[in-house]
């Protein structure tokens, strides 16, 4: 999945729950005292600015393959090591992180296990690995009513829930997998209020990562009717939603 989009647009699109999830997910990293710390799948920053926050930005490096969020983080933080590529093989020398987190990743890396496998090489022995990855499968996304009105509306969706980490467990397992030690999994909760329903649809309309794509695939006939059956899920007014994340984390 391609994520060249403008920044502007992933932000509003998902920068709007990433940026609040970032917090809590570091919380339940359990970072270390001190160290370098690396953010895989960066994106705009919304993870880097919490690591930058409290190891300082030169402390902190970050890799995305999207040219426009890598370009969009290094003009948000000038002195983190901002990079392009890929987990699956990260640009980095074996052992140089005390932590190294995956916000919102691993469901879009082309080989999970290789990119966790990378994300536990690039770790110090003893340091943190952490990943979360949005509950597709249960419905928590912030995407899931998005998806029910797209199969409402047109008798499918791509619902993200069939791939890596959308499951209870499956987090826990990649790092296992990869050779982790002390993996503990969890949950993590965030909540976004909204003024209204328009708030809510408009960055659907944006052609952001999945949910936006096929929204984008259709014509306005059919938009409409996804509109229109998102519409009857929400109350009038304003509105609060709550959204919940798989995480795991575990010692290289
Ligand atoms: C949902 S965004 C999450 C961005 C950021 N971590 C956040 O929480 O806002 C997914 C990110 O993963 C990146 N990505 C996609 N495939 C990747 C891969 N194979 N390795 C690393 N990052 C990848 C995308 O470019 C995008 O920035």
């Amino acid at each position: 999945m391609s994520f060249e989009v403008p920044a502007e647009a992933y932000d509003a699109f998902m920068g709007r729950y990433s940026r609040p999830l970032a917090e809590v997910f570091a919380e339940f990293a359990g970072l270390p005292e001190d160290g370098r710390v690396l953010d895989v799948g960066s994106g705009t920053g919304a993870l880097t600015t919490v690591l930058a926050r409290r190891f300082g930005e030169s402390e902190v490096a970050a890799v995305d393959p999207s040219a426009s969020f890598v370009a969009t983080a290094a003009a948000r933080f000038p002195w983190v090591d901002v990079r392009h590529g890929h987990a699956e093989d990260l640009p980095f020398d074996d052992h140089v992180f005390a932590a190294t987190l995956a916000q919102l990743v691993v469901h879009f890396m082309g080989d999970p296990a290789v990119g966790v496998g990378e994300m536990r090489r690039v770790t110090r022995p003893g340091g943190v690995i952490a990943a979360c990855v949005w509950d597709f499968e249960g419905g928590r996304a912030p995407q899931s009513r998005f998806f029910q009105a797209l199969r409402e509306a047109t008798g499918a969706a791509a619902d993200e829930s069939d791939r890596a980490g959308a499951r209870r467990g499956q987090l826990g397992a990649l790092l296992k997998q990869a050779g982790c030690s002390d993996v503990v999994e969890g949950e993590l909760t965030i909540e976004q209020a909204f003024e209204g329903f328009d708030e809510w649809w408009e960055p659907y309309t944006l052609g952001v990562a999945p949910a936006g794509a096929q929204l984008a695939a259709l014509d306005d006939a059919g938009r409409d009717r996804v509109h229109d059956a998102a519409r009857a899920l929400f109350p009038p007014g304003p509105f609060t939603v709550a959204v919940t994340a798989w995480a795991a984390r575990g010692r290289a």
